[in-house]
């Protein structure tokens, strides 16, 4: 209302001036009203302030006239005023422009008045700021650099004045600061201005509200959304999540054992963000054991490990993206020892023969053993069997040497075959061994030794000089040279040089008769061998060996009494009165023989006659069977016959041992073989038989012619008294010869068991090789008339 005043006061003053210029116009009046009253307001007392009266209006017919005929204004006549008669948009019939103001006119009729109006529009804030978009979307990378701008929209506010666009504001304003323009058409152009680095990492999304403010009371504004989308920049290097890894592996792992996988995280997305891993070491030897997945960075084996090789390997990785951003890391990976390594043995020295006579201590080989893993794996122990006479010494942790324990003995042992076991200690443990041939050389520490401790042994006498009677033996225990014996005859003297009697063949050990013994000269000596061994020095023993000479039946007995003289006959007395059993004589005799070569026998062999003579067959007495009578011739002749008991030692070797041997097969072959044999040797005995029968009955004729010939008593064959020998204790078959007739010289043999005797023929010398000496001398009675 007092604005309203203040501009009536105004309208004065244009009131005058309008009266004035315009000849035809009676008056002017301006108004001024805000906009947007409502209908029926009133703008302004027109009746009052032209100075007319409402009866005038009324009567003059009082209207507005409007150019275009819009009125949003009328006029009241009754009252005289001017009321709104249509809504005022000022926005809408001004816009932008200022003032904006109605103009019309009142025409009155009667007479013809008119009337200049002019109504003011005034602004009031009835429009807020407004933005044509609800939000703008920018995409920005995170690299912008700061101070990049970039422009938004403006806001549009109708209202003019105050009540028009005053000012901008974004929020929050972490990384943009709003900056306005004026443009030279006077609105203002809005930017935003990156004053902090956007990092797409930490976020991707910004949300900003520009706000648009008028300047009206109260204040309007208008809101618009500006969204940022944070393009990604390489601005993320890859990091590993672990800078070491530590991985353990056993040696023996096979190619394409997974060690671990490492991992690196890049920030950024997209091509930037994806990591590519590579083994970056040169120098060494892990490229070729080792790879790396590039994607997945899963590292595997690619070599074969060896811990005695190395046990330590650093794998230098890197990671990159596209960008060419990296980062490193380091796997250390121990290698860990398996027992993989089998000790082995080295001879260093070694000697293939020992002399018997070593001293214990005596080193035989000297070794190193080596297993190239550790700890326990590579620890080492050897050994050789037990029972050996060798020891294992250890002069270092690696070297060895085997000495000699004991004693050694080649005639025990001539050769070692010596394991050695190295073994070490690991789970399960290995080992290898290894065998030495020890030969044990000879020395000459073991003499000859007879096979018996002495000797005896019996020849016959009257043998064959260069008779070898038999053979000493002794053995060796050495070797080669050292047990090579020769036999050497001890010379000592039996009265005369033993080595006139005996000799010992120094190879063989037999020992010669040098000459032919008589048992009547000496029955037995002795001597000592002596073997010698080919050592140097030599070794020896010596032997007693005791030669007996057995008798044989070589002397004829001896006649001491009646004394013969020259081959005459020796007459001896018999009185005729003499009685039955009357001594004539006694023939004495001896045998230098011994045994039964020395028993006499007496027999008569002729007398004149038979009747009245007899001997004693042991002893050797004649005497007288009946009485002498006178008939009798008074020369007797008797030869009286001393034989020995004497017998062939010979036949003894003819005995034939048929001791039975009972080992057969059952076996059809065998019966079949005897059969045969059987049937064979029945044909071939049933001829012999034949034959035999007819040939003995054609003998038997002629022996009848010779049989009244002296029975010789044969003694079955046995060893003589001096052998000492027990009975004969097998079955012996020996077999004599029996000869019929000298001048064929043949012999017959039968079954000895059957048949002891010896029928001989003394004429037949020549077959027998010792004949029964006998002595046979003639005595004749002293009867000279008696001739015989
Ligand atoms: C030692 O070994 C050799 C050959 O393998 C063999 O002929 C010999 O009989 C062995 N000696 C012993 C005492 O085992
Ligand atoms: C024979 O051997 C014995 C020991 O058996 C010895 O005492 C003796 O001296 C040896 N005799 C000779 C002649 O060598």
């Amino acid at each position: 209302y007092i604005k309203q005043r203040k501009r009536h006061t105004q309208r004065q003053v244009l009131l005058f001036v309008s009266i004035f210029s315009l000849s035809s116009v009676f008056g002017q009046v301006t108004y001024s009203v805000p906009e947007e009253m409502t209908k029926g307001s009133l703008v302004g007392n027109i009746a009052q302030d032209l100075g007319l009266d409402v009866k005038r209006l009324k009567a003059g017919k009082a209207r507005i006239y409007t150019e275009d005929n819009t009125e949003y204004i009328e006029l009241d006549k009754d009252r005289g005023a001017l009321l709104v008669k249509e809504r005022i948009d000022r926005e809408a019939l001004c816009g932008q422009t200022t003032p904006c103001a109605l103009h019309f006119q009142i025409t009155l009729e009667e007479p013809i008045e008119f009337y200049i109006v002019t109504v003011e529009i005034n602004d009031i804030n009835d429009n807020a700021p407004s933005f044509k978009k609800d939000e703008m979307k920018f995409r920005i990378s995170e690299s912008a650099v700061i101070g990049a701008k970039f422009v938004l929209e403006r806001a549009m506010d109708l209202d003019v004045g105050v009540n028009g666009l005053q000012s901008y504001s974004l929020k929050p304003t972490d990384n943009f600061n709003l900056k306005l323009q004026n443009q030279q058409d006077g609105s203002k152009k809005v930017e935003m201005v990156l004053q902090k680095q956007l990092d797409r990492e930490t976020q991707e999304h910004l949300s900003l509200t520009l706000t648009a403010t008028d300047g009206g009371d109260p204040q309007l504004s208008g809101t618009m959304r500006v969204e940022i989308s944070v393009l990604d920049a390489n601005d993320n290097a890859p990091v590993f999540t672990q800078e070491l890894y530590k991985v353990t592996i056993v040696e023996t792992a096979p190619k394409g054992t997974i060690l671990n996988t490492v991992s690196a995280v890049d920030a950024d997305e997209g091509s930037s963000g994806k990591v590519s891993y590579s083994i970056t070491n040169t120098l060494d030897d892990v490229p070729v054991m080792f790879k790396i997945d590039e994607d997945s960075g899963v590292v595997s084996l690619t070599g074969n490990l060896d811990y005695e090789k190395s046990q330590h390997y650093e794998i230098h990785v890197q990671a990159s993206d596209d960008g060419g951003l990296t980062d490193s890391c380091k796997i250390i990976v121990e290698v860990t020892d398996t027992n993989d390594n089998y000790p082995s043995i080295n001879i260093m020295s070694k000697t293939n023969s020992i002399s018997e006579n070593s001293r214990p201590g005596t080193v035989v080989t000297i070794f190193n053993v080596q297993d190239p893993d550790s700890g326990e794996n590579g620890k080492v122990t050897c050994h050789i069997e037990e029972h050996m006479p060798f020891l294992m010494k250890t002069t270092s942790k690696k070297f060895f040497s085997l000495v000699t324990d004991s004693e050694l003995d080649r005639e025990a042992a001539s050769q070692y075959n010596i394991t050695v076991t190295c073994s070490d200690e690991g789970v399960p443990s290995l080992s290898s061994s290894v065998t030495l041939t020890l030969q044990i050389s000879d020395v000459n520490d073991n003499a000859p030794v007879f096979e018996r401790s002495s000797y005896e042994a019996y020849i016959v006498e009257n043998n064959t000089p260069g008779l070898s009677i038999f053979t000493v033996r002794a053995r060796d225990a050495d070797w080669n040279q050292n047990a090579r014996v020769s036999y050497i005859l001890e010379d000592s003297s039996v009265g005369v040089p033993v080595s006139s009697y005996v000799s010992v063949s120094a190879d063989s050990g037999v020992i010669h008769a040098v000459r032919s013994f008589d048992y009547e000269q000496i029955k037995d000596f002795q001597f000592r061998v002596k073997a010698q061994d080919g050592g140097s020095p030599p070794l020896s023993s010596n032997v007693t060996v005791k030669i007996l000479i057995q008798d044989q039946n070589d002397n004829p007995p001896q006649v001491l009494y009646p004394v013969q003289t020259g081959g005459s006959l020796v007459a001896e007395m018999v009185p005729r009165s003499a009685d039955v059993g009357y001594l004539v004589t006694k023939v004495v005799a001896v045998d230098v023989d011994s045994g039964q070569n020395a028993w006499l026998s007496y027999k008569l062999q002729k007398a004149t006659d038979r009747a009245l003579f007899e001997v004693g067959l042991q002893n050797g007495e004649i005497r007288t069977i009946r009485q002498v009578t006178d008939k009798d011739a008074v020369k007797q002749r008797l030869t009286v016959i001393v034989e020995d008991n004497g017998h062939f030692p010979e036949v003894l070797s003819e005995f034939t041992d048929f001791t039975q041997d009972k080992e057969y097969n059952d076996n059809l072959t065998f019966y079949l073989v005897l059969a045969l044999a059987v049937v064979s040797f029945l044909f071939i005995t049933c001829l012999v038989v034949i034959i035999s029968v007819k040939i003995y009955r054609w003998r038997q004729s002629r022996i009848l012619y010779h049989s009244n010939l002296p029975v010789i008593p044969y003694y079955p064959p046995r060893y003589s008294d001096t052998l000492g020998t027990g009975t004969l204790q097998h079955v012996y078959n020996y077999e004599v010869c029996r000869t019929t007739d000298s001048r064929k010289s043949d012999c017959k043999f039968g079954r000895a068991g059957s048949q002891n005797v010896l029928i001989m023929d003394p004429s037949s010398t020549g077959t027998m090789q010792r004949i029964q000496s006998e002595k046979t001398f003639i005595f004749s009675t002293t009867d000279s008339d008696t001739h015989d």
